[in-house]
């Protein structure tokens, strides 16, 4: 009896049932694609530092296998439901196309590793945007997997994401964290532009000239994401009736089209891109920086980004070129943010700007979406109801945590959190956000106690908004897991106790 069909999930369970499966290779954790938003700058190396004590794939880029064969679907016409006739259960609906409500091919992508970590994530991710009904196709793009990785990735897509929905994919590609001009060490994010290319030039076939691209290719909107982030509602290239606050009083665009490419506003890069040496990067010499009050109005982006096939197919060709380049001047983690800001402003390819797409840091002040959750009554903060206004999503690259017991982290989750038998998240009270002003770090993963735990405290404004993305996380990633074990799991093992909180089961395992 196997708790699982999935044995690379039971890699570092010491209660596996199924130790033939045991794969090779401690896992590594590369994380790609991950940024935070956030005002400070201080804020932003905490997240930054909590992802350099990550170690890096360094496997044989020739041992990883390309998946070619993902059909782009250009012939499937069937108009998306946007209500079901199930009340929000979702269902597999391999009818519905991948198409979004004005007939428009959306594409939502995401870049990650092998790493188990990055399994857990691409779960959650891809039970969201089924839960939520998200059009289009959505594709996890995998750099760098050894042989066995491919083949665990491969196979757990296979049995347990596709069968939620054929429209969502895998793309594997070769590692490119060691795309760089002269340093020869990794630099993990520098798989997400060339993870795109990859995946624009062998799936849509956007470098081929001739007929084999399906016509109208390029008038798809691509959506890259981050494997970290939570729909709680679909994300569309149309946003005209939707709810969200813009930047500019009047958004030159509400809908993303060829020349308009929208996304997030970042949070906290800033104008820094525009004070490294443009020449350098673009090999134009006449290139000079724009007025900074317009970094951000109209380049200063982040994650996701929404731009047309075309335009982002000229992006990535760009893009692949610079962040190298970025990389080499003005190391650091956001080379590769960078890089992409460069590639737009080069091609004349300004931004209108969303602040409410996502939330990620909860100190933020006149950025991301918080309003709408400053805005939430007391008793809407945990489980809001379908009526309250709400970003399009959660981007969890920060760590959230509120009173002594709860605390969210994906570096400090199990990294076989979806084990059959593991147990689910505790999920906190829903008034936590009213209980508590003050938050106490859980142990160290390694079992030996700290010497001191670290305490912070909070404004009541910042404790509402640690509330809710705590609410929200634990609920998301509980409920992907539920629905995982309910599908995948053997009925006798499958554990649905809501009892693990990081603080009073701190293990890695
Ligand atoms: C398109 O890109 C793929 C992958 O990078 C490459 O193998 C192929 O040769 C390219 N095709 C053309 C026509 O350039
Ligand atoms: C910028 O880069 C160009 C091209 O490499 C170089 O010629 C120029 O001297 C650089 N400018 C500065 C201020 O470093």
């Amino acid at each position: 009896m196997t708790s699982s069909r999935h044995p690379l999930l039971h890699h570092h369970s010491h209660h596996s049932h199924h130790p033939s499966s045991s794969r090779n290779g401690t896992k590594q954790i590369l994380l790609i694609a991950t940024f935070c938003f956030a005002l400070l700058i201080v804020v932003g190396t905490q997240c930054y530092a909590a992802m350099g004590r990550t170690d890096l794939l360094t496997q044989n880029p020739h041992s990883a296998a390309f998946v070619t064969k993902d059909d782009y679907i250009s012939d499937s016409v069937v108009e998306y439901r946007k209500e079901g006739s199930d009340e929000g259960q979702p269902q597999n609906s391999p009818e519905e196309p991948g198409l979004d409500y004005n007939g428009t091919p959306l594409h939502v992508v995401f870049s990650t590793s092998c790493s188990e970590q990055m399994h857990w994530e691409s779960y959650t991710f891809f039970y969201h945007a089924f839960k939520v009904r998200q059009p289009g196709t959505v594709t996890r793009i995998a750099s760098g997997c050894t042989d066995k990785e491919a083949e665990f990735a491969l196979q757990f897509h296979r049995e347990s994401i596709q069968t939620m929905s054929d429209r969502f994919r895998l793309h594997l590609t070769p590692d490119f964290s060691k795309q760089r001009l002269t340093d020869k060490s990794n630099y993990k994010y520098m798989n997400k532009p060339f993870g795109l290319r990859s995946w624009l030039e062998n799936v849509l076939q956007m470098n081929s000239t001739d007929s084999r691209r399906p016509r109208g290719v390029e008038d798809g909107v691509v959506i890259l994401m981050d494997p970290d982030m939570v729909l709680l509602r679909p994300l569309v290239h149309d946003f005209s009736k939707e709810d969200v606050i813009w930047v500019e009083d009047n958004p030159a665009t509400t809908m993303v089209k060829h020349g308009f490419p929208m996304a997030q506003q970042d949070g906290y890069l800033g104008n820094q891109w525009m004070y490294i040496n443009g020449t350098f990067i673009t090999g134009d010499p006449t290139i000079t920086k724009p007025k900074d009050k317009f970094g951000p109005l109209y380049w200063n982006t982040g994650p996701p980004y929404l731009a047309t096939v075309k335009d982002m197919y000229d992006i990535s060709v760009l893009w692949t070129d610079y962040a190298p380049r970025v990389d080499h001047i003005n190391p650091g983690l956001f080379a590769e943010m960078q890089g992409f800001i460069w590639a737009t402003y080069k091609l004349n390819l300004p931004h209108t700007l969303i602040k409410s797409i996502v939330v990620s840091t909860t100190k933020a002040h006149h950025r991301e979406g918080w309003a709408y959750i400053d805005n939430l009554p007391d008793s809407e903060v945990c489980v809001p109801s379908p009526a309250m206004k709400l970003p399009i999503g959660l981007h969890y690259c920060k760590r959230y945590g509120l009173g002594p017991d709860f605390f969210f982290s994906k570096y400090r989750l199990k990294k076989n959190y979806l084990n059959c038998e593991k147990n689910l998240l505790q999920p906190p009270p829903k008034d936590i956000h009213t209980k508590y002003d003050y938050f106490i770090s859980p142990p160290p993963p390694h079992g030996k106690p700290p010497k001191e735990l670290e305490k912070k405290s909070f404004t009541q404004k910042q404790a509402k908004r640690e509330g809710f993305m705590l609410c929200g996380l634990i609920h998301a990633v509980n409920e992907a897991a539920t629905y995982y074990k309910k599908h995948n799991c053997d009925d006798k093992i499958a554990n649905f106790n809501k009892v693990y909180t990081i603080r009073n089961d701190p293990g890695k395992y």
